[in-house]
């Protein structure tokens, strides 16, 4: 490994698989000697890895390039560059708006960032690297990541399906998986290492297809070769969230009851429209599957409030499959037209404001739900896996139950990595609380 002294700074926006690919690029870098601060005065090359999902993503984007262009004035040899999303979707816009921007690297091209950086600095040309692939799935490469006790471990890449108001098909791709046994390495090595918690990664898990073998294939692969780690999963698909799937969650005790399962609406025309290739019942009986076979499951949704056409009544039959369905926990958005995109064609018909009194109508019912079941857990004992100090207090600790429930404890000597028996003593709508007690 060479030593080039040259000192990295990076921001990370958007889904986790952001995060993961960046820990992919730091990777690359480190080979040729680049280190990584978080000092940004300090930096030689500053990144922002970036998120095209909706517009208000890109905005941010746009509104700290601007910032960003007084590092370039105080230090003109200063690397900046753009990762991500919209590198790919936006290289013309991001030149014509911030020429300050030497380096533009989307998704699959991360091996060339080094060596992009080297030409930008011999020769000042800016570099470009936007490139799909259709296989890249940086397999070989080991992911630099910052200390911690849990992990991503990306699985798949890019996505197929086509979802009408989504980018990410244009952003990320076609759909490609890593090989079975080069995850469970991966995993494996992360346990030596002393990680407790992995999380597989992929824009849609369960289309993870290595020769044949699926995502409860893999899932099972990587129970067996870890037995005491916890095993995560996101995001699936509800389309091929197979029973195969949930029985193989059910069989083994280490990967973790909780499932994200985007929803995105209540109204069947409307789920029509967003080409997501389910029915409400469909999903339904997907959702009770998961209940009968794994109770006290932990679920949560994505929701998408004033997609084109969205009517009062389409809006009330979300908050109503809200209601049946009985999520912990719901990530919430207003529709945001994408260019590209099917429904981008379609008329943004639903004003702002009602958009807007939609989202709050589907947050507002999400706490009370949230808050209902988080009551109902007072009084039970929880194995929680500490993760960090409380982000609000040195004297507490911070954890998540398998379910995926934030849990916050006295310290008491406590370390990231234990796992602990809490009996819980109070909640809110987003954190249970609690203390240790000790039974076997
Ligand atoms: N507008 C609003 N929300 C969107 N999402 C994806 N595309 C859009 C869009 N154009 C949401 C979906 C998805 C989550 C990651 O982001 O709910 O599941
Ligand atoms: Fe986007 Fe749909 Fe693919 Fe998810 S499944 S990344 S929402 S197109």
């Amino acid at each position: 490994m060479k030593d080039n002294n040259k000192k990295v700074y990076v921001e990370t926006y958007g889904c986790q698989m952001n995060f993961s690919d960046t820990e992919i690029v730091m990777s690359v870098l480190s080979d040729y000697g680049y280190n990584e601060t978080d000092r940004i005065e300090d930096s030689d090359v500053i990144l922002l890895n970036t998120c095209s999902i909706r517009e208000n993503a890109e905005r941010k984007i746009f509104n700290r390039l601007e910032h960003l262009r007084n590092y370039k004035k105080k230090n003109s040899n200063r690397i900046i560059g753009i990762l991500g999303c919209m590198a790919e979707r936006l290289r013309v816009e991001i030149i014509e708006k911030a020429d300050f921007v030497d380096l533009i690297v989307g998704p699959d091209e991360y091996r060339k960032v080094p060596q992009l950086i080297e030409n930008i600095l011999e020769t000042g040309e800016k570099g470009i690297a936007v490139k799909l692939s259709k296989i890249e799935t940086y397999d070989d490469i080991t992911p630099v990541r910052k200390e911690g006790i849990t992990a991503w471990v990306s699985v798949m890449r890019g996505c197929d399906k086509f979802c009408t108001f989504c980018v990410v098909p244009f952003t990320r791709g076609r759909e490609r998986s890593r090989k079975i046994g080069s995850i469970t390495d991966e995993a494996k090595k992360l346990f030596d290492e002393g990680i407790k918690e992995v999380t597989l990664l992929g824009q849609n898990v369960n289309s993870f297809n290595d020769g044949g073998r699926d995502f409860s294939d893999l899932l099972r692969a990587v129970a067996i070769s870890v037995p005491y780690m916890r095993i995560r999963y996101m995001t699936s698909h509800p389309y091929d969230c197979s029973p195969k799937l949930l029985e193989t969650m059910a069989e083994f005790g280490n990967v973790c009851k909780y499932i994200h399962l985007p929803v995105q609406s209540g109204s069947e025309r409307i789920l029509k429209l967003m080409n997501r290739l389910y029915s409400v019942g469909q999903y339904l009986k997907v959702l009770n599957l998961a209940k009968k076979l794994m109770p006290g499951i932990g679920l949560s949704t994505d929701i998408i409030a004033g997609f084109p056409t969205e009517t009062e009544d389409d809006h009330k039959l979300t908050l109503k499959l809200m209601e049946e369905a009985e999520y912990d926990g719901a990530y919430t958005f207003a529709y945001s037209p994408r260019e590209n995109t099917k429904a981008y064609n379609m008329e943004d018909n639903v004003p702002e404001e009602i958009k807007q009194r939609r989202l709050e109508e589907i947050i507002t019912l999400q706490r009370i739900i949230s808050l209902r079941i988080n009551r109902n857990l007072i009084d039970s004992t929880k194995m929680v896996l500490l993760e960090n100090i409380s982000k609000k207090s040195p004297e507490f600790m911070m954890g998540r139950t398998d379910c995926n429930k934030t849990v916050i404890i006295p310290r008491n000597g406590h370390k990231a990595g234990a796992f602990v028996n809490v009996r819980i003593n109070n909640a809110n709508s987003a954190t249970l609380f609690g203390d240790e007690c000790l039974i076997n």
